[in-house]
Order: C-alpha cells, then sequence, then structure tokens
C-alpha cells in the first residue's frame, strides 16, 4: 500500500464513536511520548498528519486514518504517564483496552518503545494481551537516533532475548523517526497485515 496517500478521518473519546468496524486497521500503541505520532508522520512522510508534542499525554483521543478505503491506521492514546490527573487517566486506559478488546476491525498492534527505556511494566502487559489475543505484534525500539550505533545494538539483542521469556515470539526493530530509520520494517510489515 501507498502510506503516503493516507488522511485523517475522525477523532473518538471512545470505540461507540469510531466509524463502522468493518475494513481492516492498525493501531500504534505505547507509553505516552514513546513516538507513536512521529512514528506515524514518517511512515505516511507528512509532517503533520498526527499531532505530535514534546509533552507527555499530546494524543487523548482514538485517532483514525485511512490509507485507502477499509485500510487504516490509528494513533492510540499513551498509557503510563503519571502528570495527569487520575480520572483523565482513568478514562484513556478505559477507552484505549475497550478499542483494542472490541474492534474486529484490529489485524496487528505496533508497539512502540523509547529504546533507551524499554519494556516497562505496562509495555509487557499490551504485548502478553495481544499474543494472549492472537493479535499479531510488532515492536519498535523508537528514537534509536538517540543511542550511538554499538549500544543501540547492544539494547535491540537485550530485548529481543528478554521479549522472548515475556512475551513469547515477537518481532522486535529499531526505529528513528528522526533518521527515517526502520520504515521499511515497518511497512512490510503493515503490507503483510493488510493483505491476510
Ligand atoms: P503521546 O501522544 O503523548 O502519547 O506521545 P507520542 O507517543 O505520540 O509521541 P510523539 O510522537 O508526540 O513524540 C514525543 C516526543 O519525542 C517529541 O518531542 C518528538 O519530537 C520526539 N521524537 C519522536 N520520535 C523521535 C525520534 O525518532 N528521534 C528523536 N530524537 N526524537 C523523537
Ligand atoms: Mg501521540
Amino acid at each position: 500500500w501507498n502510506y503516503h496517500v493516507t488522511h485523517f478521518v475522525t477523532s473518538a473519546p471512545d470505540v461507540r464513536h469510531l466509524p463502522d468496524d468493518t475494513g481492516a486497521e492498525v493501531a500504534f500503541a505505547g507509553r505516552s511520548n514513546a513516538g507513536k505520532s512521529s512514528a506515524l508522520n514518517a511512515l505516511t512522510q507528512q509532517k503533520s498528519l498526527a499531532r505530535t508534542s514534546k509533552t507527555p499525554g499530546r494524543t487523548q483521543l482514538i485517532n483514525l486514518f485511512e490509507v485507502t478505503d477499509g485500510i487504516r491506521l490509528v494513533d492510540l492514546p499513551g498509557y503510563g504517564y503519571a502528570e495527569v490527573p487520575e480520572e483523565v487517566k482513568r478514562k484513556w486506559q478505559k477507552s484505549l483496552g475497550e478499542y483494542l478488546e472490541v474492534r474486529q476491525a484490529l489485524k496487528g498492534l505496533v508497539v512502540l518503545m523509547d529504546i533507551r527505556h524499554p519494556m516497562k511494566e505496562l509495555d509487557q502487559q499490551m504485548v502478553t494481551w495481544a499474543v494472549a489475543s492472537e493479535i499479531p505484534v510488532l515492536v519498535l525500539l523508537t528514537k534509536a537516533d538517540k543511542l550511538a550505533s554499538g549500544a543501540r545494538k547492544k539494547q535491540l539483542a537485550t530485548v529481543r532475548e528478554a521479549s522472548l521469556a515475556f512475551m513469547g515470539e515477537v518481532q522486535v526493530e529499531l526505529f528513528s523517526s528522526l533518521k527515517k530509520m526502520g520504515i521499511d520494517k515497518l511497512s512490510q510489515k503493515l503490507d503483510e497485515w493488510f493483505t491476510e
């Protein structure tokens, strides 16, 4: 698929406000500030398709983008951000959980983790849950440009090894929106999921 023609469809506070549950969707999940929205922009080669921010918690709604008729990408609210009020946090986690649980169109989950702080408890929960629900997962270690090449490779090996124990057979790749690293791996995986 040509991801460059992706366009915004709608934002929804919860699953009930999303368009019909038909076609195929791949969702981008991860802790707040992991680089989900930036990854979507890098993939689609659009500067401001998804809104990004230095402030964690920027994406508070489920944002839907359409690649082409019936093929969608989803920017999910981040999890694990401590600084937002408990009430707001509860609301996000609820809509996130509901989306993952009920959405039939969901064909794959991209879980993004900052390469400097991967595999936090909520990340592991997210991947474990997806594997248990038979939703295919791709883990991207984001902001790979923040580490020197040696440290980067070492961290990749560490996460791959640790993920075997915690999450089973899950593909883990390096990614950088800034340096356009890992975009081919991502689009290949999306093509695969959207073709199945
Ligand atoms: P929430 O919507 O709050 O959950 O965050 P998010 O996961 O969508 O993160 P976002 O894409 O908004 O990026 C957060 C911050 O990280 C921004 O300041 C980005 O510029 C920065 N960032 C994202 N990707 C990269 C990357 O590949 N390299 C570097 N160096 N910075 C990045
Ligand atoms: Mg975001």
